[in-house]
């Protein structure tokens, strides 16, 4: 048997790094690209340039970028980020000696564009800015004021523009909160007490509130020096959702004990009355040992404030995964998610999905066999006339031709199919997080 077969998923098929960086002009569209839609769609990946890597979060940061306007596709760029770590997963314990120092990121989560910013996002260090053209600029400190690292799902509310995040550490402090203004100014850092080290991916925002989830998935430093991320399940440490005023402290955060479960990922978060509304995907355990891995399902979770109680309801039987909300109402209510229907062999999609948590029910545009997707952004059509009223924007890779697409599909019903494809002529492997970014209007 051929390495390739004994490689982990990460390593395999369309999960590999690409060897080279790309940029091309010349790219051919099928259907058509709508014209309100004006800016870049940039989505980051792990791309461990050098050939190894002990995990798949641990790639270097390649940011996959199209340049739309006019109803052209301008350019397609796959760049790599310029980090202090690139190349270096061939190092014997990269993990360890990424953790010392905040610059030593990797980019290779999310992108968003803030305050006139473009940043590439990891979960433990600092971010790097990057040019709209996908150049490295270098790692983003918020002008020598953050003094933990960044997670790769802050949150920007729409209503006052202010970017809300926090860092979690391996050592004291656990978690910390930041608040940034729309001008990009770093104005609060709170420290929010925790029992541990635990793995902290994302958090909730609504009107008034930020809503921390405290996780049974755990580090043991003890096995920071054996490779890969020392990450375990815990059956002990128990399961917590916190809710803080937005410009409040720790000592405002009240601990709701829910199920033990973990999460990558909610879909978004509101207000309604005295209860807390989170709609999420949950697996009901993550990384214990010896036991199979369990499918991520779409849960809605209702914090009673007033009763201190947490209601958990399962929604949908279909694994899905790469939730996300139009970003003008993130915080707000919503009534759809946008999500990638997961394969059940490896983290990638056969299909998008649009669920309608009124309603509750899903529609969705399937891949055709051997077509596989990631992440939908949502794009809003100019002069929106409702919340679903705009574009979904990914990538998609066929496996059949070795190439993959840029899709545009219709918000309204993307069961429908494209509207527009571009034609990138090249792999664009699996990967995390993105965003549109449209040009001021
Ligand atoms: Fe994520």
């Amino acid at each position: 048997m051929s390495d390739a077969i004994h490689a982990p998923f990460w390593l395999r098929d369309n999960f590999a790094p690409t060897p080279d960086e790309v940029s091309t002009s010349s790219l051919e569209v099928l259907g058509t690209i709508p014209t309100d839609l004006k800016g870049r769609y940039l989505r980051t990946g792990p791309n461990p340039i050098s050939g190894p890597s002990e995990h798949w979060f641990l790639g270097d940061g390649m940011i996959h970028g199209i340049e739309l306007a006019d109803g052209e596709a301008n350019w397609f760029k796959s760049k790599l980020i310029q980090t202090p770590m690139l190349g270096r997963p061939e190092e014997e314990n990269y993990f360890a000696k990424a953790m010392q120092s905040l610059e030593n990121g990797l980019g290779n989560t999310h992108v968003i564009g803030h305050a006139g910013k473009i940043l590439a996002l990891e979960e433990l260090h600092y971010p790097f800015e990057m040019t709209p053209e996908l150049e490295t600029v270098g790692a983003y400190d918020f002008g020598g004021k953050l003094a933990t690292g960044m997670t790769a799902h802050p949150k920007i509310c729409a209503r006052t523009g202010e970017l809300l995040f926090f860092a979690y550490g391996l050592m004291p402090p656990y978690l910390t909160y930041h608040r940034v203004s729309a001008e990009g100014k770093l104005v609060q850092s709170e420290v929010i007490e925790v029992g541990a080290a635990t793995m902290v991916h994302d958090f909730n925002i609504t009107e008034n509130h930020v809503i921390f989830m405290d996780l049974p998935v755990m580090f043991d430093l003890s096995k920071a020096d054996h490779g890969g991320i020392p990450l375990a399940w815990s059956d002990d440490y128990g399961a917590r959702l916190g809710v803080m005023p937005r410009e409040g402290s720790n000592a405002d955060v009240v601990w709701h004990e829910i199920d033990p479960c973990y999460l990558f990922h909610p879909v978004n978060a509101y207000e309604d009355g005295d209860d807390i509304v989170i709609d999420t995907c949950r697996f009901d355990h993550f990384m214990k040992p010896d036991v199979p891995p369990v499918p991520t399902l779409l849960t809605r979770w209702t914090i009673d404030t007033v009763a201190g109680k947490v209601d958990e309801k399962r929604l949908m039987d279909v694994p899905v995964e790469f939730l996300r909300v139009p970003d003008s109402i993130v915080g707000q209510k919503h009534q759809y998610g946008y999500m990638v229907h997961m394969r059940d062999d490896v983290p990638a999609g056969r299909g998008i999905v649009k669920y309608d948590f009124e309603a509750e029910k899903m529609t969705e545009f399937r891949l055709d066999e051997g077509e596989f997707c990631g992440e939908p952004v949502f794009a809003p059509r100019e002069n929106a006339a409702s919340e679903d009223d705009g574009y979904l924007l990914f990538y998609t890779y066929d496996e059949r031709t070795n190439t993959s697409d840029f899709v545009v599909l219709d918000a309204l019903e993307p069961e429908r199919g494209p509207i527009a494809r571009v034609k990138l002529g090249v792999r664009v492997p699996f990967g995390f997080h993105g965003s549109w970014i449209a040009d001021e209007r």
